[in-house]
């Protein structure tokens, strides 16, 4: 059975489509593959990603990887209106193996789950002709801050990161994105910090994050909750916390992930 921090419910399904376009104007503005015409992509879960490229770069043919067969039956049917411009592939990319070879790669929030990231590095740059774009977007746990302090919030957190560990992932693997990339051969390696950075001179932004956060802290408690590594009062009390931050007058809800672009 595949260990996966958010699993693989319906809920979860949507949560990707939801968390893709909410997060879109952060995301996309570094986003540059003009002129690219096959793309790879790389744990493209429900397609939510997927849909936004197809969208922005209208000569993209986009080749879907993920080893989940529940993501991609949902990916095919999210991206009906696509289909003759992409090709799912059921595989894990640890063990890639495709015949063609691509102009362009992109990854977001799913180097993170996976054990070797080195080596799906590796397998991608195998597949990729020389001068071939890679983005990624990947998390940096580590740099979460709020205040008030938060302490049901950072035992929640310290759950949850743990547990994406303990199935193999790296909760902090975009700080490492630099290092990963020219391991694995790539060249002009650029990193870009991206995130927010809200407070109560932003009342509208800060709830609009807090509420995100909920639900994407909310995404591990099924697993949570099986392990035992939290009970339902601690996600009751992790969300009275985030409440409170936004209640109180010297709230501080900061957050980075990391961004790298490079070239085969
Ligand atoms: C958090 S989701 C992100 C999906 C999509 N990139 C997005 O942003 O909406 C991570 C995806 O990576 C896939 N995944 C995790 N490990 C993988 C691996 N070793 N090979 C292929 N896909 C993997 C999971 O099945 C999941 O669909």
């Amino acid at each position: 059975m595949i260990k996966y921090l958010h699993g693989f419910t319906s809920e979860e399904q949507q949560r990707l489509v939801d968390q893709a376009g909410f997060l879109a104007p952060l995301i996309y503005p570094t986003v540059n593959f003009a002129g690219c015409r096959k793309l790879l992509e790389i744990g493209s879960g429900v397609g939510a990603q997927t849909s936004v490229l197809l969208r922005l770069f209208p000569d993209l043919h986009i080749t879907s990887v993920d080893f989940s067969e529940t993501q991609l039956l949902k990916a095919k049917d999210n991206l009906r209106e696509f289909a003759d411009r992409v090709t799912f592939v059921l595989q894990d990319v640890e063990q890639l193996s495709l015949a063609e070879r691509f102009d362009s790669a992109f990854i977001c929030w799913a180097l993170e789950h996976i054990p070797n990231p080195l080596l799906a590095l590796q397998q991608v740059k195998k597949h990729l002709i020389p001068g071939a774009s890679i983005h990624i977007t990947e998390v940096f746990n580590a740099t979460f801050y709020c205040r008030p302090l938060s302490p049901a919030m950072e035992f929640y957190y310290q759950k949850y990161n743990e547990q994406q560990v303990h199935f193999g992932g790296n909760p902090d693997v975009g700080a490492q994105l630099g290092n990963l990339l020219f391991q694995a051969g790539f060249k002009e390696i650029e990193l870009i910090h991206n995130g927010f950075h809200l407070d109560q001179s932003n009342p509208d932004e800060l709830k609009r994050f807090i509420e995100f956060w909920k639900i994407l802290m909310k995404s591990g408690a099924p697993g949570l909750l099986e392990a035992g590594s939290v009970s339902q009062s601690d996600i009751d009390l992790m969300e009275n916390d985030l409440d409170r931050i936004l209640a109180d007058e010297n709230a501080v809800f900061f957050y980075q992930f990391v961004q790298a672009k490079a070239k085969a």
